[in-house]
């Protein structure tokens, strides 16, 4: 009864043509006259985002970890975030000794705003760095974002977990703050099963992360077998043969028959407290496996901002989502939708095939910051990566508005 659907999309797909795992090639025959591969992949960011300087990592944590800890600031420092975050950023922060503070986010773009920044800034004076995160790959008015932080005088990291090789007036997001972190796991635009790249826009700092990088280690073989093995799992199940027959049913009960989704995502917030901070680097096998993918990113983005506009005009007037500008498109990582009744759409959506993420950026503010609490509420996030077909997306697109 499962399977009577026409399609089924995943929330996110992990592809690995068999061609990636070219790689094990890689290690069994090392090359030790070549560059190593993470070299040759920092090169490529260095010299694809016009940045001083690039270092692999082994998660985006890890590289917001090293960018913070290079700016040098004084214990209990004030740090702004966005209220709408990743939960593990504020707990990295207060677990490095500084003190996140938070900026709400804007209504209608569902990012801080230079206004919220502003009264950010006032109000907790004195504010010693800003985290700006480029959420779902959306563009923020970076451009007054650094020009009030550069008239405070605040260093900005921009947290581009979200958001590779993408950015407004043909400059990518990234390129703008003096260290930008990047991540490469599961659910990422280059998904590497994990790993991260810190970029850094300034000399000076270029010096002190490369200083502090220094004492990062080469990432044990195990753990990425480890995490290697639950790759080629993931695309087992997120595979066009395997999602309907294996990951659906067990989805389609736990999420609609269960509740459990809800559950397991309050029970992992509550119960994550620490946040695992590795000093480790990127591995060679990532760096390897990166290369082969950077060609695939651009035309990827091409897609992502395609289905972007085609989502934001049929949607338009009737649901609610962050204000995309037509002219300038992001290719977002996931359409995040606002429901007031998130559960049942998410229900709805699964019973017609389509599997999407719930509240996958949290209110970390804990209720002080009204907008990002009521989006944190209510978001249903639609899949959006780039190996749905057009007839799937249009399919998707229509579900969809079937809802109202
Ligand atoms: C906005 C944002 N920043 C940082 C991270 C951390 O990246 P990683 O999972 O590679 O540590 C994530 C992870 O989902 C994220 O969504």
């Amino acid at each position: 009864m499962f399977l009577k659907n026409k399609y089924f999309i995943p929330r996110q797909k992990v592809d690995l043509p068999w061609s990636d795992l070219s790689f094990v090639k890689s290690v069994v025959a090392p090359r030790p006259q070549e560059k190593s591969f993470v070299s040759r992949l920092e090169q490529t960011f260095v010299q694809q985002y016009g940045a001083d300087s690039a270092f692999g990592v082994s998660s985006g944590t890890s590289g917001i970890y090293l960018a913070l800890k290079s700016l040098g600031l004084p214990a209990g420092a004030n740090v702004i975030l966005s209220a709408l975050n990743y939960h593990s950023i504020p707990k990295l922060v207060r677990q490095m000794g500084f003190n996140p503070v938070y900026a709400d986010v804007d209504e209608r773009t569902w990012l801080v705003s230079p206004e919220s920044l502003e009264k950010a800034i006032r109000r907790y004076k004195p504010v010693k760095a800003v985290i700006v995160t480029h959420l779902f790959g959306l563009f923020p008015e970076i451009h007054k974002i650094m020009d009030i932080c550069e008239h405070h005088d605040i260093p900005v990291i921009e947290d581009c977990a979200h958001s590779v090789f993408d950015g407004p007036d043909n400059r990518f997001l990234g390129t703008y703050g003096k260290a930008a972190v990047l991540s490469f796991s599961t659910t990422k635009p280059l998904n590497l099963s994990g790993g991260g790249m810190v970029l850094s826009n300034d000399l000076g700092l270029t010096k002190v992360i490369k200083a502090n990088y220094a004492s990062f280690k080469a990432p044990p073989h195990l753990d990425l077998l480890k995490s290697t093995m639950m790759t080629i799992f993931q695309a087992l199940m997120t595979s066009d043969t395997g999602f309907p027959v294996l990951a659906y049913p067990p989805i389609r009960v736990a999420v609609d028959v269960l509740n459990l989704d809800v559950e397991l995502r309050k029970f992992r917030i509550r119960h994550r407290q620490n946040v695992a901070v590795v000093e480790q680097r990127l591995h060679e096998i990532q760096g390897y496996w990166a290369l082969t993918k950077m060609s695939r990113l651009r035309a990827d983005n091409e897609w992502k901002k395609e289905m972007t506009q085609i989502l934001a005009h049929q949607l338009e007037n009737r649901f609610t989502f962050p204000f995309i500008d037509k002219k300038r498109t992001p290719a977002l990582l996931f359409f995040p939708l606002f429901f007031e009744e998130p559960t049942k759409a998410m229900k709805y959506l699964l019973r017609k095939g389509v599997d999407t993420k719930m509240n996958y950026m949290t209110d970390c503010s804990n209720g002080e910051c009204g907008t990002a609490a009521r989006f944190s509420g209510g978001m249903v996030c639609l899949p959006m990566h780039p190996s749905i077909t057009r007839d799937k997306f249009l399919y998707m697109v229509d579900v969809v508005k079937g809802m109202k």
